[in-house]
C-alpha cells in the first residue's frame, strides 16, 4: 500500500471543484487517510516546491499556492502515487488529456488545479511536511473486500 500527497490548489477550491475531484479518487477506490483545509504559508510552499527554486515559474508558483486556501489530502491504495498522477493528467491544462482532472476541469497552464507526489520519496517527504503522524488515520473500509481481491492475503 502506498500513501500519496494530493493538494487541491487554490483554483480548485475557489471554483468549487473539491467535491467533484475527491469523488473521482473515491470512485477509483482510493482511500482518504488524511485531510486538511488550510492556507499554505510562503515558507511551507517554498519547502514543498524546493526542487523548483530558481526556475522562471517558481515565484509565481509560490504566490499562487499561497493566494487562497487549499485542501490537502493523503490518499492510500496499491500504486496510489502513479494512479493519482495519471488521474491528474499532464502538468499543463492546455495539454492534459480529456478524462484526466486537469484535462476535464481546466485550460490554464499555471492554474492547474491539483498537485500529486511524483515518487515514493517525494510522497514521504511531502506527507511529513503537511501532516503529523497522528493525523494520518489507519482505518478499515467496510467494502475493502469488494475494492481489492483479498483472497491471497494481499490486495490484488
Ligand atoms: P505539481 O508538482 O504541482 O503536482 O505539478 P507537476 O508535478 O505536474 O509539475 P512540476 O514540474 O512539478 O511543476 C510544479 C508546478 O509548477 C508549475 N509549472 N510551471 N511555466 C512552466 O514551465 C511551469 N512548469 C511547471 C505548474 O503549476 C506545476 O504544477
Ligand atoms: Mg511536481
Amino acid at each position: 500500500m502506498e500513501t500519496t500527497l494530493i493538494i487541491l490548489k487554490p483554483d480548485a477550491v475557489q471554483r468549487g471543484l473539491m467535491g467533484r475531484i475527491i469523488s473521482r479518487f473515491e470512485d477509483k477506490g482510493l482511500q482518504v487517510a488524511g485531510a486538511k483545509f488550510m492556507r499554505i504559508s510562503p515558507e511551507l510552499a517554498a519547502r514543498h516546491y524546493t526542487d523548483h527554486e530558481g526556475k522562471p515559474f517558481y515565484e509565481g508558483l509560490v504566490s499562487f499556492m499561497t493566494s487562497s486556501p487549499v485542501l490537502v489530502l493523503a490518499l492510500r491504495g496499491c500504486g496510489a502515487i502513479s494512479i493519482c498522477r495519471s488521474m491528474m493528467g499532464a502538468t499543463f491544462g492546455s495539454k492534459a488529456d480529456p478524462g484526466t482532472i486537469r484535462g476535464d476541469f481546466g485550460v490554464s497552464n499555471s492554474f492547474n488545479l491539483i498537485h500529486g507526489s511524483d515518487s515514493v520519496e517525494s510522497a514521504a517527504r511531502e506527507l511529513e511536511l503537511f501532516f503529523e503522524t497522528s493525523e494520518l488515520i489507519d482505518w478499515q473500509r467496510a467494502g475493502e473486500g469488494w475494492i481489492y481481491d483479498l483472497s491471497s492475503g494481499t490486495p490484488e
